[in-house]
């Protein structure tokens, strides 16, 4: 490896620290050394370091750095995304402005849309450059390709290589994970539409690996929303990611079977909790012990019920809690659609009967009060006949969002049923039976 693609090298590892503990950190701070020391190291040779992004390529003068691999790809998506297409550092870089410089391109790609160089100017950065190419033979200068993939694709993809190493048991790298698990949730924005279209998106077609990548998720926003540190909702991410590795080991005959399980299947079934703990326990080392307990405890209940049988545990952990919680709502929301149809009310009536003894009272309120209660986007029916959209949720009451009534057509118009309250939703609508012809609206 060049001295350049060192120095490129270690600065995405601090973007990546940066985006994961924040630049406070003493992380951050470690890595910067690093940073900072392979350009010093750089500019014993040169006085000015400029890198690319040509096609799909990044590139330093004529060199294309294939070295770099799996780092590049999501670096290059992430860089188009902010506008830069190219980066110039100069010799009187100090620390303190690279710092600075990762601390701005760290930040949403929103912030990106003006002039990415004022960014720079704003923060007090002299020495370094950023901005477009300059518009060449086989460069129009034009907009960003906008049917690349784009980051969360691309990340999606990633978490999938890692659960499908692990399942190998070969070796993983767990800051890719991470890196990954944080781009996906940066790219949904956090927003409960987002992620509630997800449950309805399949990807790919291993229905439990879907499961995993939903229920890590909804753990990530829930926990995020509860107040748990950027660093501490990655590890739950994680952890749940891996919750049910262990039903990889079992087979789909008896993991699909549509009827009536005998006692021994369902005793295989059950044995996935300790198969996925005794699994994620040869990760220690490099994911920690938190997918060890949550694969362990995430069919533990609240009242200790449950399996497997855990006659010495007074308590679940925290973690599995959160899982378990958001393991099941996946789970029946999932069924939306095929032969019984849960619709929003009926998963939240079957989890609320749950209330106190599989979950936990206090964490399942807050869950619906961060999910909602009808999903965005929801094709509902009012109790004046009228069809309407689901727009906006209401933190003061999860029942009565605001809605765009959009049939019949001479009643159209939005409502916030908080403030008309004789108006209330009755009805969901399957969006692929009776709501789809009111889909087109949207
Ligand atoms: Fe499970
Ligand atoms: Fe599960």
């Amino acid at each position: 490896m060049t001295k350049v693609e060192v120095s490129f090298k270690e600065l995405l590892t601090c973007l990546q620290t940066a985006k994961m503990y924040g630049t406070s950190h003493p992380m951050f701070q470690k890595s910067l050394d690093k940073a900072y020391e392979a350009f010093e190291d750089a500019f014993s040779e040169l006085n000015e370091i400029v890198i690319g992004i040509v096609g799909d390529e990044l590139a330093c003068g004529k060199e294309i750095f294939f070295d770099l691999g799996k780092l590049l790809r999501p670096a290059i998506i992430y860089l188009k995304e902010r506008n830069i297409e190219r980066l110039a550092f100069s010799r009187a870089l100090s620390k303190d402005e690279l710092g600075k410089f990762i601390g701005v391109i760290s930040g949403p790609k929103e912030d990106f849309k003006g002039s990415p160089q004022e960014l720079l100017t704003l923060a007090g950065i002299n020495n370094i450059s950023i901005g477009k190419l300059k518009v060449g033979p086989d460069h129009d200068g034009g907009e960003l390709n906008l049917d690349k993939p784009n980051l969360y694709d691309f990340s999606v993809e990633k978490v999938a290589q890692v659960v499908s190493s692990v399942l190998n048991l070969e070796k993983i790298d767990p800051r890719l994970l991470r890196l990954s698990l944080n781009n996906i949730i940066d790219s949904l924005s956090m927003q409960r539409q987002e992620l509630l279209k997800l449950a309805t998106v399949k990807r790919y077609d291993v229905e439990v690996y879907v499961h995993m990548l939903n229920v890590a998720i909804f753990a990530m926003y829930f926990s995020s929303r509860l107040g748990f540190e950027k660093n501490e909702v990655l590890d739950i991410g994680v952890a749940a990611l891996f919750h049910d590795i262990g039903k990889m080991y079992i087979s789909r005959k008896t993991l699909h079977k549509p009827d009536k399980l005998s006692e021994q299947e369902f005793n295989r079934i059950k044995s996935h909790t300790v198969l996925g703990a005794e699994f994620m326990f040869r990760y220690v080392d490099t994911l920690g012990t938190l997918p060890v307990v949550v694969s362990f405890e995430h069919h533990l209940k609240y009242d200790m019920s449950g399996y497997p049988r855990m006659p010495l545990l007074k308590k679940q952990h925290i973690v599995s809690a959160i899982v378990s919680i958001c393991d099941v709502y996946d789970a029946l929301s999932q069924r939306r659609g095929y032969k019984q149809d849960y619709s929003p009310d009926v998963v939240y009536n079957i989890m609320n009967k749950d209330r106190g003894t599989a979950f936990d009272p206090a964490l399942l309120d807050k869950f619906f009060q961060f999910m909602g209660f009808w999903p965005i986007g929801a094709v509902v029916a009012l109790n004046d006949g009228s069809i309407a959209l689901v727009r906006e949720e209401n933190d003061s009451d999860i029942r009565r969002p605001k809605i765009e009534v959009i049939s019949p057509e001479e009643k159209r118009r939005s409502v916030d049923l908080v403030q008309e309250p004789s108006l209330s939703i009755e009805r969901y609508l399957n969006p692929w039976k009776e709501g789809k012809e009111y889909l087109k609206f949207t």
